[in-house]
């Protein structure tokens, strides 16, 4: 059996890793060293909100892309852990759509009940992983930013997760150069009352374009033109807020559309998404990806094709999200002690070629979704992770389409059931988007 693991990322991902492990260990299982670097002071991953941006205080790039006033996107119920409802952690129902703070909070619960704080070495960036043939152990090289000593150990697996939406993709226009306002991109974007009276312009037509366009408008933008490449996002978009095609060029503070349109506008934030960015793993154990909802290379969206102690997680596109970290983590642990076994090279690359096959078959989001379940479904069946309803969440999530695109400004107002406890969601006291507290204090207060 393997002697060390090295976790590197205490977010969402890497925290799921370790509870695996420990919800073994509690069962009597022989488990491994564990070891999780973290180069933030603190956990949580891109939950764990910070004010900065650029460079932090060790003159690291600042990881998180989180905002003020930033709510779920999708409902809490298709992200509820199995074996850590909501109702055991806050002790009462809450509303399906919570601010960043009530999840942080749920994310953090469970982290301290299963005790894995102790495994992880805060403010140690992990700036080199390499494989020896030979020893067939992995030689992960560290810089604790403190004292900025550097160190190697050895590791027998290796589980990578550290996100993949904090180094933005910035693509340019013509005219950018000559704009006299700000462009930004959506990774630094902290507080959108700085757009409040001005004209905005948001580049991009998927979450963080939806997002930041409402909020910015919600927080008093004078107006937000939208402008996306491929299609618009077509969502009954509240008055002062509107979609236009891809920019031409930029002349002085006007930007001109390929439709022959022109706006005015004050400021461009570019919701244009993120790279991957895994510059500290050696060439031939590094994954090289865009966003997709399923991964070359990733046997089971989770092993390295061509050396499986190489684990990634939650390097997907997601719909599903900590439910889907968790069943990767249950799956890579049972891997690890040996529980799993699996087939040769040759069937894992069959297997990949096969799921990138049915995902080219997808032709919208509710055909995607239904993959991606049908992904965790997979993994769920050969693990211990109690079961719960992962249909409901398919229907959830077809709900919430749905209500997208009745009314964008009041989706978040919807309530939904949980898979684990059918416990009802109570309806928010306030309408999204006339409340503009988004403390755990005031969401949490019941009143009617
Ligand atoms: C703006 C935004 C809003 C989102 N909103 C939602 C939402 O409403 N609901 C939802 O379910 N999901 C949301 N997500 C998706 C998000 O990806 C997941 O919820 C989750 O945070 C992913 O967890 P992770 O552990 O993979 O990555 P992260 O949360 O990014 O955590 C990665 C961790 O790895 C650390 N790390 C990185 N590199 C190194 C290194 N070299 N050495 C050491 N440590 C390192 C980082 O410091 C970080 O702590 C959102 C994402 C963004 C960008
Ligand atoms: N809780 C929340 O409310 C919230 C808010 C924001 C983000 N998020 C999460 O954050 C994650 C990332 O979302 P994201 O929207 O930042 O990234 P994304 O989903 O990867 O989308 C990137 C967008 O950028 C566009 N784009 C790329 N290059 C472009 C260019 N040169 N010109 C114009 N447009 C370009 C793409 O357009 P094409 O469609 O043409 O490719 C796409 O629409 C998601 O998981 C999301 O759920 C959540």
């Amino acid at each position: 059996m393997a002697s060390r693991v090295a976790v590197v990322g205490a977010g969402p991902c890497g925290l799921a890793q370790m509870h695996a492990f420990e919800q073994a260990r509690a069962q009597g299982a022989d488990v491994p060293e564990i070891v999780c670097f973290e180069k933030q002071s603190d956990w949580g991953g891109l939950w764990n909100y910070t004010w900065r941006t650029g460079l932090d205080q060790h003159g690291e790039p600042v990881h998180g892309s989180m905002y003020r006033y930033l709510w779920s996107n999708g409902p809490k119920e298709c992200l509820e852990f199995a074996d850590y409802a909501f109702d055991e952690h806050f002790g009462q129902p809450i509303p399906s759509f919570p601010p960043r703070e009530v999840l942080y909070d749920y994310i953090t619960g469970r982290a301290k009940k299963s005790n894995v704080r102790q495994f992880i070495q805060f403010n140690t960036a992990v700036r080199w992983i390499s494989y020896d043939q030979n020893t067939e152990t992995f030689a992960v090289t560290v810089e604790n930013l403190d004292d900025r000593t550097t160190r190697t150990e050895e590791f027998d697996y290796v589980v990578i997760g550290t996100g993949h939406f904090s180094t933005p993709n910035m693509p340019s226009y013509d005219g950018f150069e000559q704009f006299p306002g700000r462009i930004m991109h959506s990774h630094d974007v902290r507080d959108s009352r700085e757009f409040a009276g001005k004209d905005l312009l948001v580049v991009g037509g998927s979450y963080s374009a939806e997002d930041i366009a409402l909020q910015a408008r919600k927080y008093g933008a004078y107006s937000v033109t939208i402008s996306y490449r491929s299609k618009p996002m077509g969502f009954p978009w509240p008055e002062g807020v509107s979609e236009v095609p891809q920019i031409s060029h930029v002349d002085g503070n006007v930007a001109h559309f390929i439709d022959g349109t022109s706006r005015k506008v004050d400021a461009i934030v570019m919701c244009t998404g993120y790279q991957h960015s895994l510059g500290f793993i050696a060439d031939e154990l590094r994954l090289r990806t865009s966003n997709v909802l399923y991964t070359e290379n990733l046997y089971k969206g989770v092993f390295w094709l061509d050396n499986p102690k190489m684990i990634y997680l939650g390097m997907q596109d997601q719909y599903y999200t900590f439910t889907m970290f968790d069943a990767q983590a249950f799956y890579a642990r049972d891997y690890i002690l040996g529980r799993i076994t699996l087939p040769s090279r040759e069937e894992r690359a069959a297997d990949i070629a096969e799921w990138r096959t049915r995902l080219d078959t997808c032709a919208d989001p509710i055909e995607e979704i239904d993959f991606q379940a049908d992904y965790m479904a997979d993994l769920n069946r050969e693990v211990d992770y109690p079961s719960y309803d992962l249909d409901l969440t398919r229907q959830h999530f077809r709900a919430w389409e749905h209500h997208k695109e009745e009314t964008i400004t009041g989706y978040r107002d919807k309530s939904f059931s949980s898979p684990c406890t059918g416990t009802a969601a109570p309806v928010h006291h306030t309408p999204w988007w006339t409340e503009l507290d988004d403390s755990m204090a005031t969401f949490l207060d019941n009143r009617a």
